[in-house]
């Protein structure tokens, strides 16, 4: 269902690889809420991927960029720019990848080469993708800018490596540069932190199906999906959330807010039951 809450305004998204991208689902559903959009990503993930097969759906044009490449992205900008016939209203930072966790590297074993790549893809590029936005002056007053970030920027979870510290940088990159940006030009800067979600960037961290299944048994609410995510940036672009900035909002049906759900207590419970004699809680309800 559209209700027109991006009527005229123009954003560039980044990071729409595949249909399983959060950036993909937020593409189309900006398109439906009436917005204009370029697309971007990586020229390999465009040779890989179908972000140009989404910008030909959305009539609109990609243009590759390196989001890490200063030169990449004002070209993105400018490019942008012309195409919309004028500045820019939104953006989605959606780019993740860490070296260090494709190629299995322990996080008492980092490589220091790879963190720094982590860092700059995953968390430095936001960073750029502002500066280069504020020098150009890309953005139009009451602009807004988000970036996609999890909850392991808070709170240690096994596996997640060197993503949990790019994500702590990229929500602190949100609040320093929100304040500038907001001040000057009343640009709105938050992240949203999601639920676990099958796409290609998520499946690439160790023991993500448990992971999932954890966090859905954790969550009230269970897991919030890609279209659920898609829904919450289109709140934020729009001109119902102007006065909301410098946040890490969690989009994670209740998640990071629990300690312990009877279902996952349940879940745990029958392990127990599997590696040892120990019999099973006999008064349920205390669990509730
Ligand atoms: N999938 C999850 O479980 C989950 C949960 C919370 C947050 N997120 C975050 O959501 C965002 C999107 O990831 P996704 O899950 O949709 O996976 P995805 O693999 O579909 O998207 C990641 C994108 O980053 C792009 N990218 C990588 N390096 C880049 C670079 N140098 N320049 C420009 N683009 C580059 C990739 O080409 C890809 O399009 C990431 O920030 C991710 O950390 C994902």
């Amino acid at each position: 269902m559209s209700f027109n809450l991006l009527k005229g305004k123009k954003g560039i998204v980044f990071g729409a690889l595949n249909p399983d991208s959060i950036a993909w689902k937020v593409a189309v559903r900006a398109h439906e809420e009436g917005a204009q959009l370029t697309l971007t990503n990586t020229s390999v993930a465009m040779r890989m991927g179908e972000t140009q097969q989404l910008a030909e759906k959305l009539g609109t044009i990609a243009i590759p960029a390196d989001a890490t490449n200063m030169e990449d992205l004002s070209n993105l900008f400018t490019q942008s720019i012309d195409h919309f016939g004028g500045k820019i209203d939104f953006i989605l930072h959606s780019i993740g990848m860490s070296p260090n966790v494709r190629k299995e590297r322990h996080y008492s074993d980092l490589d220091y080469n790879y963190l720094n790549k982590t860092l700059d893809i995953s968390a430095v590029s936001f960073h750029k993708v502002l500066q280069t936005a504020r020098k150009m002056d890309a953005l139009n007053e009451w602009g807004s800018v988000v970036a996609l970030s999890y909850v392991a920027a808070q709170r240690t979870f096994f596996g997640y490596n060197d993503m949990a510290d790019a994500k702590a940088l990229l929500e602190s990159i949100a609040r320093s540069f929100g304040y500038i940006y907001g001040r000057e030009r009343r640009v709105r800067i938050n992240t949203i932190s999601q639920s676990p979600t099958v796409t290609t960037a998520g499946s690439g961290v160790k023991g993500f199906d448990r992971l999932l299944d954890f966090a859905e048994r954790m969550s009230p609410l269970g897991n919030a999906t890609a279209d659920e995510c898609a829904d919450y940036c289109i709140t934020l672009f729009s001109d119902l959330t102007r006065k909301v900035t410098m946040q890490n909002l969690f989009n994670d049906g209740g998640f990071s807010n629990m300690g312990m759900s009877l279902l996952a207590l349940q879940q745990y419970e029958k392990g127990l039951h599997h590696d040892c004699d120990c019999g099973p809680a006999n008064d349920q309800h205390i669990y509730d």
